[in-house]
């Protein structure tokens, strides 16, 4: 059986509620008997069971290309994924969620501009090979922004898996291409 998020949110929070007022009522009934603070200890740990199905994705060294203004915006969009993941999974507020989507867009969008802007100031040869890469991912997300539009919620299921796989693949790949071509030029100073 697939439950969704927004079930497994409810469930989360009709579970919580009643474990709150079980210690409640034991706490009045029996104050001395340990059933209320085992009850503590559980309503404690739901926070961190709920959150351990979240998947985040930490940044790890090997994503760095070396050029500090595109690490820095290739750690923002893992940052704006990781959100957009909490978003999805809780579930509880579609502003929330689209709001998260829309960041992660836009950010894209503009770190691609970006990085397009130092290939083209560097005449990198792969330029219009790594502008299609770009083009084709950004096809794609609008792609599911228009899926989300018409279906909500639940089409969204597989961007974030697509979008982390693609990233982490694109800036160990492509990514470290370009910055290898701007070493073997000898530029090691780069302005935003
Ligand atoms: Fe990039
Ligand atoms: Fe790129």
């Amino acid at each position: 059986m697939i439950v969704n998020n927004r079930t497994k949110s409810v469930s989360f929070i009709i579970i919580s509620t009643l474990i709150l007022l079980s210690v409640i009522l034991s706490f009045l009934t029996n104050p001395v008997s340990p059933t209320p603070w085992v009850l503590v200890i559980a309503l404690c740990l739901m926070p961190l069971i709920r959150q351990s199905h979240i998947k985040q994705i930490k940044w790890s060294k090997e994503y760095n290309i070396g050029i500090e203004y595109i690490d820095q915006d290739h750690k923002k969009l893992l940052h704006l994924l990781n959100q957009f993941s909490i978003a999805y999974d809780y579930a509880q507020c579609e502003e929330f969620e689209r709001e998260a989507l829309e960041d992660l867009v836009s950010w894209t969008k503009y770190h691609f501009k970006r990085e397009e802007k130092l290939m083209e100031d560097y005449r990198y040869p792969g330029l219009v090979a790594h502008k299609e890469e770009h083009q084709a991912m950004m096809e794609q997300v609008e792609e599911y922004v228009s899926i989300y539009n018409r279906e909500g919620h639940d089409s969204l299921k597989q961007v974030t898996n697509l979008l982390t796989f693609w990233l982490i693949n694109h800036i160990q790949e492509s990514d470290t291409k370009y910055r290898n071509y701007l070493l073997e030029l000898g530029a090691d100073e780069f302005d935003s």
